[in-house]
């Protein structure tokens, strides 16, 4: 979020809290000591374009954009696993909520495989399984979409480091310089307290924002467990963004 400060619905400006956050260099995933700043940070001012846009509405997107079981579906059939319904409230620190906000997510499929051509893991690609989706929030804030349970997939962190199920999310904001990136977890899940990238956020209660609760109230009877993860944008109760980890 580059030199952006957003205003909260009182006026009032938050500035990034850097202890909620963790430092760019995690040593424990590696891949952060090679690309973590190693010189004092620049501000620079955004331009125009990155200020101002793009905006997003209902009608940019495609009826199936929030159905990953169908979206890229080959021949009709659905993409296997557990099938779900992950869905929640994008909210400002004065949990007022964010409407009409492009909320974006990809993640592997029910057997930890990502369809990507760098993905090393020999577990099955599903020919019916994108791993990606979007949607638009609603005048509440809320956005939904179907998917399949990831599975858990090992990464190449030296040793046997695995990452436990999660899908990645992005939140475009109103400009170009907004866009937000995170990562939800399921709720219960053991191996998300052994993950190395969790473990480079500091603050338990910073980490329990990011785990999915499973939400039996709104679950599909034979068809979907429902799981309900809210995103609060900057601010005390913020969510752990991922891409403030470098730069301001
Ligand atoms: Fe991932």
């Amino acid at each position: 979020m580059s030199g952006i400060i957003l205003p909260g619905a009182d006026g009032a400006l938050y500035p990034r809290n850097r202890d909620w956050h963790p430092p760019a260099n995690t040593p424990g995933y590696k891949s952060t000591t090679f690309r973590a700043p190693k010189h004092a940070l620049l501000s620079l001012g955004g331009t125009a374009s990155e200020l101002t846009g793009p905006t997003f509405g209902h009608s940019s997107l495609n009826p199936l954009d929030n159905d990953l079981i169908r979206n890229y579906s080959q021949d009709g059939s659905e993409a296997i696993g557990q099938r779900l319904i992950v869905y929640g409230q994008v909210l400002d620190e004065n949990a007022r909520p964010v409407p009409e906000t492009l909320v974006e997510f990809w993640q592997a499929n029910a057997g930890g495989r990502y369809r990507h051509r760098k993905e090393a893991y020999l577990a099955p690609l599903d020919p019916n399984f994108g791993g990606c989706g979007r949607a638009v929030t609603d005048e509440n804030g809320f956005y939904s979409f179907r998917t399949v349970k990831p599975g858990a997939y090992p990464w190449p962190n030296g040793g046997n480091d695995w990452r436990p199920a999660h899908i990645h999310f992005s939140v475009f904001g109103h400009a170009f310089a907004q866009r937000l990136i995170t990562q939800m977890y399921f709720e219960g899940d053991p191996m998300i307290w052994q993950c190395p990238i969790v473990g480079s956020i500091a603050d338990k209660s910073a980490i329990d924002q990011l785990i999915a609760r499973l939400d039996r109230h709104n679950t599909t009877p034979m068809d979907a467990l429902a799981y309900r993860f809210d995103i609060v944008l900057r601010g005390r109760r913020s969510t752990m963004f991922e891409n403030k980890l470098e730069g301001n």
